[in-house]
């Protein structure tokens, strides 16, 4: 009998099966087409392929643990019908994909009433995380878990003092929720260094070894980070005598989890600009053919190219105040459902979790662990004190940055909203008393007063 069965032979699920194989544990395999598991399995016949579900289910000891890594959304609702009728009480099944955390909630409770458990499980870190140590964020029933947690902290990515990175998240859903912010992080994070590889273009316009210093040079400390290094990387591939990424068109893809990440926070009425522009910001970049037709409209408007090496000595200062920024956003907004839901996720876990193995993986998180673990209920990373000092230090310097961007006409809207998050949200005193003014004026839909309690209404136009 083996321990676990891996469903979903695509890249990500070749390789977790692997790395929970070179862990020592037996690992049954299937997948829909065949011809893929005999082929994965010729290749590495430690593992076992099964060409019938029925195979594969009883191949497993009991409780019997299934990882489904398919295509999120419909696909997944159609394995479990599929493997339902083979399972026996008390059964697990583990959905390591990209499931919609509220997907996953009403799979859970479905596949409760009939006795068999599922854990919604994040998995980041893309292939090669998942082969050689990824970040897990798994959820829902406590003793379902337990009955993973052995292999699942075997196969994570370490930290540098042995801690694995995956612990259980919380109830419910809560797992592939925690994934869906990372996901909303990542997007900013990616987008937030497009917008510094503008303004380093801009202003090293002939000098690709000078963008390429700046990178690195950010690239340390606190702000060494998984994207940065293949930043890195991207901006030193040539494909003959031509840089690579030259070549690739400016559309950015997306698969969902960046909107999902936006559409949540606007139902929960959380700010996460900075989050949301960044799903914008790759819609704008999909509208190729109208931003073509829009430059011919302002051709010649542009003016001179700069060179400022001081600009470039702000970017670090400026960086990390944008970090703080995004990630008190993405952390603000899993702190609200969090208390919405009663997940009872442990923020500070997942400060250690995302340390390693995961896509927004960085040393910058390392910063955010100290914050939590001085104050576990911090409201916000701005009012606590280290990214206090990063946002006193590096104010100056991003907005320096900004307006240099917005003066040679550059789309910058991560860094924009990520300086106006804290500006807002360091305000005790902002101008929306004329927006309620004005709600009252047009709709007498009344307003509260800073002098007395209680619910007013005005005649404002006599
Ligand atoms: C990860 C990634 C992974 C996937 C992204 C890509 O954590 O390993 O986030 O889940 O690469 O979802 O997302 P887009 O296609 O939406 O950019």
């Amino acid at each position: 009998m083996n321990n676990i069965g891996v469903y979903g032979l695509g890249v990500m699920g070749q390789s977790l099966a692997r790395n929970i194989m070179q862990h020592g544990f037996s690992v049954s395999v299937y997948n829909i087409e065949t011809e893929i598991t005999k082929q994965f399995t010729q290749k590495y016949p430690k593992l076992f392929g099964y060409e019938s579900l029925e195979a594969f289910v009883n191949s497993l000891e009991k409780p019997r643990k299934i990882i489904l890594i398919v295509t999120a959304g419909r696909v997944v609702d159609s394995v479990i019908a599929s493997l339902k009728p083979l399972l026996a009480k008390g059964d697990i099944l583990i959905d390591c994909g990209n499931s919609y955390y509220e997907d996953t909630q009403r799979r859970m409770q479905s596949l409760q009433q009939d006795g068999f458990y599922l854990i919604g499980s994040g998995v980041s870190g893309g292939e090669k995380g998942a082969l050689h140590g990824p970040s897990i964020m798994p959820s829902g029933e406590y003793r379902a878990y337990c009955e993973i947690a052995d292999i699942f902290t075997a196969i994570a990515a370490k930290n540098e003092d042995g801690t694995a990175c995956c612990t259980y998240i919380g109830k419910e859903g809560s797992g592939h929720f925690v994934k869906m912010v990372h996901n909303g992080i990542e997007y900013a994070d990616m987008q937030l260094l497009a917008e510094l590889y503008a303004i380093l273009k801009r202003l090293y316009p002939k000098d690709r070894a000078a963008v390429q210093k700046a990178f690195h040079q950010l690239n340390q400390h606190n702000l060494a980070s998984y994207l940065l290094d293949i930043t890195e990387d991207i901006l030193q591939k040539k494909e003959q005598e031509e840089w690579l990424l030259d070549k690739v068109l400016d559309v950015a893809k997306q698969k969902g989890t960046g909107k999902w990440t936006a559409c949540v926070s606007l139902e929960y009425g959380v700010p996460v600009p900075s989050l949301i522009e960044a799903v914008e910001a790759r819609f704008l970049s999909s509208m190729k053919a109208q931003r073509l037709q829009a430059e011919q409209c302002y051709a010649g408007t542009q003016d001179e190219e700069t060179s400022n090496e001081q600009l470039a000595a702000d970017l670090c200062k400026a960086v990390l105040l944008a970090k703080t920024s995004i990630y008190a956003q993405g952390f603000s907004l899993i702190a609200a459902v969090n208390a919405q839901c009663g997940y009872h996720i442990d923020t500070k876990q997942l400060a250690v979790i995302w340390q390693n193995g995961c896509i927004i993986k960085s040393e910058f998180l390392k910063d955010i662990y100290q914050a939590y673990d001085k104050d576990a209920n911090l409201t916000n990373l701005l009012v606590s004190d280290q990214f206090t000092e990063y946002v006193k230090q590096g104010r100056e310097d991003l907005q320096r940055i900004i307006s240099f961007a917005l003066q040679k006409g550059l789309y910058i809207p991560v860094l924009c909203s990520a300086m106006n998050y804290v500006n807002g949200y360091t305000t005790a005193s902002l101008e929306t008393n004329l927006i309620q003014a004005q709600r009252d004026c047009f709709g007498a839909h009344t307003y509260e007063r800073v002098d007395q309690a209680g619910v007013f209404h005005s005649d404002w136009l006599k």
